[in-house]
């Protein structure tokens, strides 16, 4: 005799009903759970400075995180991916030119014109849930704004200048200080070889 399905059916039901509401649950907390905090979206820098994109994230796990690189002409990179607490992979386009922090923020040493762009920051949680953010990096070449270090420069070679030709002035008169009294000396010497020449006459 075979039991009625009915009744085996119902509260299997039940349960996979109560686990799909607590799967519902456990995404919606963690697609809370994923934050992300940028102290500076937008970053002006020179050329060979070396800058920190800034973030900081919050997640119950260990996530995955990965920068992604977009040039102002829309030309599209994967810069590095990894967990925090293991080795990054960093992509051969940025080997030896960045470092990455727990709190998922890099650095990028010795920055180009050419490294001008956006920066994309993706935070994945195991189940899938992500967050990303933006850093708008603008790096120039150096221009007027450091005109004022070439204009200090200027004035260091100035007094230089000054300092050398007060110091050739000084050599100058005790060269010719020293010149006065060697012709004095010798003026005398000569005087007394002629008083000398005179008494063996
Ligand atoms: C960066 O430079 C732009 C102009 O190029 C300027 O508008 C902006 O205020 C600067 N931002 C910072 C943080 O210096
Ligand atoms: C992330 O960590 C780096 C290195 O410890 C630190 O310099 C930076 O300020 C941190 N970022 C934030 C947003 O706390
Ligand atoms: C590193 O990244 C490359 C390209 O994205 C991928 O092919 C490779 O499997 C990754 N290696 C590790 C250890 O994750």
């Amino acid at each position: 005799m075979r039991p009625p399905p009915s009744r085996r059916r119902k509260p299997r039901g039940v349960s996979v009903g109560l686990f799909a509401l607590c799967l519902a649950a456990a995404s919606s907390l963690q697609s809370q759970g994923v934050s992300l905090n940028i102290p500076q979206a937008i970053i002006n820098a020179t050329v060979k400075e070396d800058i920190l994109l800034s973030v900081e994230y919050s997640c119950a796990g260990v996530p995955t995180i990965e920068w992604r690189y977009t040039s102002n002409w829309g030309v599209q990179k994967k810069i590095v991916e990894w967990k925090p607490g293991s080795p990054a992979n960093v992509s051969r386009s940025h080997q030896d030119r960045v470092c990455t922090f727990d709190n998922g923020s890099i650095q990028l040493f010795n920055v180009g014109v050419s490294d001008s762009g956006y920066y994309v920051i993706t935070v994945t949680e195991g189940l899938g849930s992500s967050q990303f953010g933006t850093i708008v990096v603008h790096v120039s070449e150096i221009l007027y704004e450091d005109l004022h270090f070439v204009a200090v420069f200027l004035a260091f070679l100035a007094a230089v200048a000054a300092v050398l030709i007060s110091l050739m002035w000084v050599c100058n008169k005790c060269a010719y200080k020293f010149q006065r009294k060697r012709r004095h000396k010798l003026k005398e010497s000569q005087t007394q070889e002629i008083e000398l020449q005179d008494v063996e006459c």
